[in-house]
């Protein structure tokens, strides 16, 4: 029987914070291998890279994600015991009422929402000597999603949720005061959603069906029981917070637009959907996650190599995109490289690959594209800028990272032209399941 490749080093934790987003790119292609071993905070974790490797992780039979995510990430990012960390019935069920909320007319409404937002914020550009683009279209994102969740937000709120959101999505890989910021934000993010959803319970507060908010507040569990009010707050944020995280693709976008400009003219393009392109080769290029967890559930062989019940598998994100096998030139920002992409479900995996339903791909996939095709059309189209000179670095041993100056914009005039038209994309057939209790 093989043995799985082990790197020598006793423990990687501090290699993995020193060498951040390339950590297991780095290794894989040190030993030429897919698959090799690690140990991390004193546990063996077993390595996977590329397309096929991809494809087991997304296997459910093998793997389950119950203590997979470590608990520092649990109280930042996503809560504690929240769908990224269930399994089976519980998970499918939770998976579907996600679901449900991204279907095109809910999408629509919220690019509707944005646009608006866009055109206002637009307007109060045009009267600041300059403006940091990731701090305004955190709060552009802000305002709609709620709206869109029906979640109310207060006009003297705006400022605290914007930066709530934003520090329980940098706290992930931070130690120390980041860390401890993104734990202070979820603390408060998740008694505004306790309140929130008490109150539509108790008829207070009437969100439109369709909602997230109403979704959330009467989604039933598999066992027939509506979620306790913290379990509603956790998927409620769920589906609030990562729209809110958009910034940092639509920042990085700009950077995109700003340091490539020929792309600007293709983007005008009226016989082809070039924004597609873009915005696919956007969250190709450009790092967000670095890698995900699951843990063995049941002993199993993969090419002649063990797999131990009860191991913790990781799966290389950013690698799997940036893989010179697949990848023609990683390196490279490129997006006419995805007019020959086979629509593959684990080749790119920015957000996740695999089943919507059965596996734990990232439910809002297609806003977010949908979301940053309005955001690129809008800003190549509906405004005018200068960029002056700045930082425009970002670290990749950060995770998660960002242009270091938030990417600033001056002389912002807008040019009237109308807001682009972005037509969601068709959802998939994601909406049977075996969850009888789905909406109560
Ligand atoms: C900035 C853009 C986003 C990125 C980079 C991102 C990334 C991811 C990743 C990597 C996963 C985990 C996949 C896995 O565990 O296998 C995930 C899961 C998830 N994402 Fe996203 N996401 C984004 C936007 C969104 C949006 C806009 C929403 C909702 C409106 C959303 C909701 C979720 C949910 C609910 C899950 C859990 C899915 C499950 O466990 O089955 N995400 N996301």
């Amino acid at each position: 029987m093989p043995e799985i490749l082990r790197d020598p080093s006793f423990d990687s934790t501090l290699d993995v914070l020193r060498e951040g987003y390339p950590f297991l790119l780095n290794r894989s292609s040190r030993f030429d291998s897919d698959i090799f071993q690690i140990r991390l905070m004193g546990m063996k974790a077993i390595c996977l890279h590329g397309p096929e490797a991809a494809q087991l992780f997304y296997d459910p039979t093998h793997f389950i994600r119950t203590g997979a995510v470590p608990r520092r990430v649990q109280t930042t990012l996503m809560g504690l015991d929240a769908i990224q960390t269930r399994d089976n019935g519980e998970h499918r069920c939770r998976k579907e009422m996600f679901m449900s909320l991204m279907g095109e007319e809910s999408r629509q409404r919220l690019l509707q929402l944005l646009a608006a937002q866009w055109q206002h914020y637009a307007q109060r550009w045009e009267q600041q000597k300059r403006v940091v683009l990731f701090k305004e279209v955190q709060e552009i994102l802000c305002r709609a999603t709620c709206t869109w969740a029906g979640v109310p937000l207060p006009e003297d709120e705006v400022r605290t949720r914007v930066r709530d959101f934003g520090a329980m999505v940098d706290g992930f890989g931070g130690v120390g005061p980041r860390h401890w910021r993104g734990k202070q934000a979820r603390s408060r993010g998740e008694k505004w959603m306790r309140n929130v959803v008490r109150a539509i319970r108790a008829g207070e507060l009437h969100p439109q069906e369709g909602t997230a908010a109403h979704t959330v507040a009467w989604h039933r569990e598999p066992d027939g029981e509506l979620f306790d009010v913290q379990m509603a707050a956790i998927e409620l944020l769920n589906a609030t917070r990562p729209i809110v995280a958009i910034a940092t693709y639509i920042t990085f976008a700009a950077m995109a637009l700003h340091e490539y400009p020929p792309y600007r003219q293709m983007l005008r393009s009226q016989t082809e959907d070039y924004a597609e392109l873009f915005v696919q080769e956007v969250r190709r290029y450009f790092p967000f996650t670095p890698f995900l967890g699951a843990i063995v559930r049941n002993d199993f062989m993969w090419h002649g190599f063990e797999f131990p019940k009860g191991t913790l598998v990781l799966l290389d994100v950013y690698g799997t995109n940036r893989d010179e096998r697949w990848w023609q030139d990683p390196e490279v920002f490129w997006p006419d490289r995805f007019r020959q992409w086979q629509e593959n479900a684990f080749d790119f995996i920015p957000q996740g690959g695999g089943d919507f339903l059965t596996g734990h791909r990232c439910a809002g996939e297609w806003i977010t594209i949908d979301v940053l095709k309005q955001a690129v059309q809008f800003l190549n189209d509906g405004l005018t800028y200068n960029v002056p000179p700045q930082d425009l670095r970002y670290d990749l041993t950060r995770m998660p990272t960002l242009p270091a100056s938030g990417f600033v914009l001056t002389d912002v005039r807008p040019t009237g032209n109308a807001m682009p038209r972005i037509i969601p994309r068709p959802s998939e057939a994601v909406t049977s399941t075996g969850c009888p209790f789905h909406h109560g």
